[in-house]
């Protein structure tokens, strides 16, 4: 029989955000991969442009596939139950598709906007996005306009189902790291906190913290990051 609680050299992980727009998933993300560019990954759903939606689990699993890959990002809010749950859906039933039957995968999640902090999350995020402009692949500030663009980020706030750990599908995470929201650099703040919470969990996908210098410098990189596909 497989041990599925067994972490090994040969697990690999998936990492789950849950967020509404712009609390920094992609700046996250793109800092953890500047980190580790050989083995972590990120698949981003604003990148995923046809109509098959599960093609944002199936890159990602492709990409996990590879022998040097360990971790990979699946980018996408989240922010509903049913979301969370088609993620793990999609992974049963497509896992074999690109891994050998008997790899095993461990799910993370990271929960990105606390509810009692979503008014100051509302505030700072719609400023966020307004100043990022048309950098992005389909909020596309001067095509939308102001209003729509909050329109858009409203209903998400409205819908925003957060993390409720005691029942499905958030209890079938192996590990949930809860992330606060601050307004000055949060997505440095949220870098350091994931890797402190992995390496503690999951010591044999990271031995070792990298050095402050390292992360400010893979962040302010991922700061400049622009987006390379077009999403009408
Ligand atoms: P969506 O994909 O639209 O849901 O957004 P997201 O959650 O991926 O957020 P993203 O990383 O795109 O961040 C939104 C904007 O805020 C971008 O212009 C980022 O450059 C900026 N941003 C994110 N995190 C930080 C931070 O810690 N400090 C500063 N100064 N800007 C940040």
């Amino acid at each position: 029989a497989i041990d599925y609680d067994k972490v090994d050299e040969h697990t690999k992980f998936l990492i789950f955000p849950i967020s509404v727009i712009g609390c920094g998933k992609t700046t996250t993300s793109q800092t953890l991969t500047n980190l580790f560019p050989e083995t972590w990954g990120h698949i981003q759903n604003d990148d995923i442009t046809g109509k098959d939606k599960s093609q944002l689990i199936k890159k990602s699993l492709e990409l996990l596939a590879k022998q040097e890959m360990k971790c990979v990002i699946v980018d996408r809010n989240n922010h509903q139950f049913r979301e969370r749950k088609q993620l793990f859906e999609w992974l049963d039933e497509l896992k074999e598709d690109y891994l050998a039957y008997d790899t095993n995968i461990k799910v993370i999640g990271i929960s990105f906007a606390p509810y009692d902090k979503l008014s100051k999350i509302r505030d700072i995020t719609m400023q966020r996005v307004i100043k990022r402009g048309n950098n992005h692949q389909s909020i596309k500030l001067d095509e939308l306009g102001e209003k729509k663009v909050i329109g858009i980020m409203s209903g998400f706030l409205k819908r925003y189902q957060p993390l409720n750990i005691d029942k499905s599908p958030d209890n079938m995470f192996d590990l949930m790291i809860e992330l606060d929201f601050n307004e000055i650099d949060s997505s440095l703040t949220n870098v350091k906190q994931i890797l402190n919470e992995i390496h503690r969990a999951y010591p044999i996908l990271m031995p070792e913290i990298p050095t402050d210098d390292k992360i400010d410098e893979a962040f302010r990189k991922s700061l400049e990051y622009k987006p390379t596909v077009r999403k009408i």
